[in-house]
């Protein structure tokens, strides 16, 4: 057996590709990943092309650490016992009742693991808080902790996660910096150096950075918030755009070549999503009421109405053009994960898109590459049956053509690319493009080919 156990609860989106990277930089290390859905599991221990999560680069690493020094498991009490080092990536979703409702995260999965951690360790541990969770969480663990287990000695550390899906891999083996937040105390130090040690493998040591635990936690919310506020400033200008004249491109590309203000997360969109910055900004705004600081709250409340007022102003966009000529069109939507690369679509604003059309009366046909049809009809399942009516999911981007007046890509898949727009416009009964601005299409001579051209600054 290995001398180094490390435990991970949570196999998603989060644990599974963090823990996999660890396993192939660490390979003195045991890690086992466990997750009290038995499903999850068994497809992470299954075939390679069925793996829960899609994200490129991720197959070749299981591949190479499965059940080397990388296990997957739903016995979380035993690896829980026999590690010295337990990482908690459970999620943390938004609150749906009780204090805090529609704003703070429920920090109720991660209480749970504290108690089962606290009830079946038998040695010291040290627990690392990966999940993204509002400042004071390690405080919150402690406590549970300490109620359950008076024996053994704890430390709690915070090491957010800074992975973006489609991208983590990279993020993971080059990040721009890892953050260890714990105790100002010789025990605390001495945690905190454990879990550097984890990350010198592979990473220089001046890309690490060691804080206390609160200047890590409120780092995560503030990184998510800062890169959210860029695109809802990016897309408010669009609108502005759209009034007149100027392209959003354009303006992204001379504001962003001041170094000062540098180039990425300058694309205008449909509107961002995914299952961090709407969560991590609302956990922002509820700790800033909690302490009294109203215009603080008020000011990172409008980077989430931004993004709301950008996406009705796309689908609204859709309506008014497809009402005009015809009742009840139909149209094919392209993409519905939240951005190309994943299979995830938590907070994807083609959600919130097509329910709005379909609530228009438009009859919408969707494809993604990797969505499951499962997965689609769960985010849309508080529609009427009459609006579900309305609805196709296509296996195919040809399929999702047939009757349709027009086209509109949401998400940004290479594929979308390849498409022969030629062939495809001739299958539209009314050839209609609309466009989010992540630069799907830029091609003039593609643009030709239809009737209408509409993006978010057009
Ligand atoms: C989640 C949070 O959404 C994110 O904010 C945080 O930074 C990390 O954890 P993600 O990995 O994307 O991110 O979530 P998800 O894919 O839902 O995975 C969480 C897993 O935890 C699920 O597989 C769930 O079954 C598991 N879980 C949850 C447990 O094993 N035990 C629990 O008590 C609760
Ligand atoms: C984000 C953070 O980037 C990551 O560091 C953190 O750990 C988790 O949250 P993620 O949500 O996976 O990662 O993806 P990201 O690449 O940040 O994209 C989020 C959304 O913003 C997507 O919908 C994307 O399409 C959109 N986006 C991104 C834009 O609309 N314009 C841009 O310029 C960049």
């Amino acid at each position: 057996m290995k001398s180094k156990q490390i435990c991970c609860i949570g196999a998603g989106y989060v644990g599974g590709p963090t823990m996999s990277v660890i396993a192939l930089k660490c390979p003195d290390y045991n890690i086992t990943v466990v997750d009290s859905n038995d499903e999850r599991i068994n497809s992470w221990n299954g075939p390679l092309d069925s793996l829960p999560i899609f994200e490129p680069g991720l197959k070749d690493i299981i591949n190479s650490v499965r059940n080397k020094n990388l296990f997957f498991s739903t016995d979380v009490e035993s690896a829980i016992r026999k590690s010295d080092i337990i990482f908690i990536a459970v999620n943390t979703p938004t609150k749906t009742s009780g204090e805090g409702k529609g704003m703070a995260a429920d920090l109720s999965n991660i209480k749970k693991c504290s108690e089962l951690i606290a009830k079946v360790s038998k040695t010291d541990k040290i627990i690392v808080e990966k999940s993204t969770a509002p400042v004071g969480t390690a405080q919150e663990i402690k406590n549970v902790l300490k109620s359950f287990n008076t024996k053994n000695k704890f430390e709690i550390i915070s090491n957010p996660e800074f992975l973006a899906e489609g991208t983590a891999i990279n993020d993971l083996t080059n990040p721009d910096r890892v953050l260890i937040g714990g105790e100002n105390t010789v025990e605390g130090e001495i945690a905190i150096n454990k879990i550097a040690d984890i990350y010198r493998e592979w990473i220089p040591e001046e890309k690490i950075i060691m804080t206390n635990t609160w200047s890590s936690e409120l780092s995560k919310l503030a990184s998510n918030s800062f890169l959210a506020q860029r695109i809802s400033s990016i897309n408010s200008l669009s609108a502005l755009c759209e009034k007149t004249g100027a392209k959003i491109d354009e303006v992204a590309e001379a504001v962003g070549m001041d170094s000062r203000i540098g180039s990425k997360f300058l694309k205008a969109s449909v509107g961002f999503g995914g299952s961090c910055f709407k969560k991590d900004i609302l956990n922002l705004v509820y700790l800033c009421k909690y302490f009294n600081l109203y215009e603080v709250a008020e000011y990172w409340e409008n980077v989430l109405k931004i993004n709301d007022f950008q996406k009705k102003r796309f689908s609204h966009k859709i309506i008014n053009t497809l009402k005009t000529i015809k009742d009840n069109p139909t149209i094919s939507v392209l993409g519905w994960a939240f951005k190309k690369d994943t299979n995830d679509s938590r907070e994807s604003a083609s959600i919130d898109v097509v329910k709005d059309l379909l609530s228009n009366g438009i009859n919408v046909n969707i494809y993604d590459p990797m969505v499951p049809k499962t997965t689609i009809l769960n985010d849309i399942k508080e529609l009427s049956d009459s609006k579900l009516k309305k609805l196709k999911i296509s296996s195919s981007i040809d399929d999702s053509l047939v009757g349709s007046y027009g086209i509109c890509i949401i998400t940004e898949w290479d594929q979308f690319k390849e498409i022969d727009f030629n062939k495809a416009s001739n299958k539209l009964v009314e050839p209609i493009l609309f466009i989010d601005g992540r630069n799907i299409i830029d091609s003039e001579q593609i643009k030709s080919l239809f009737k209408h051209v509409m993006s978010i600054d057009s």
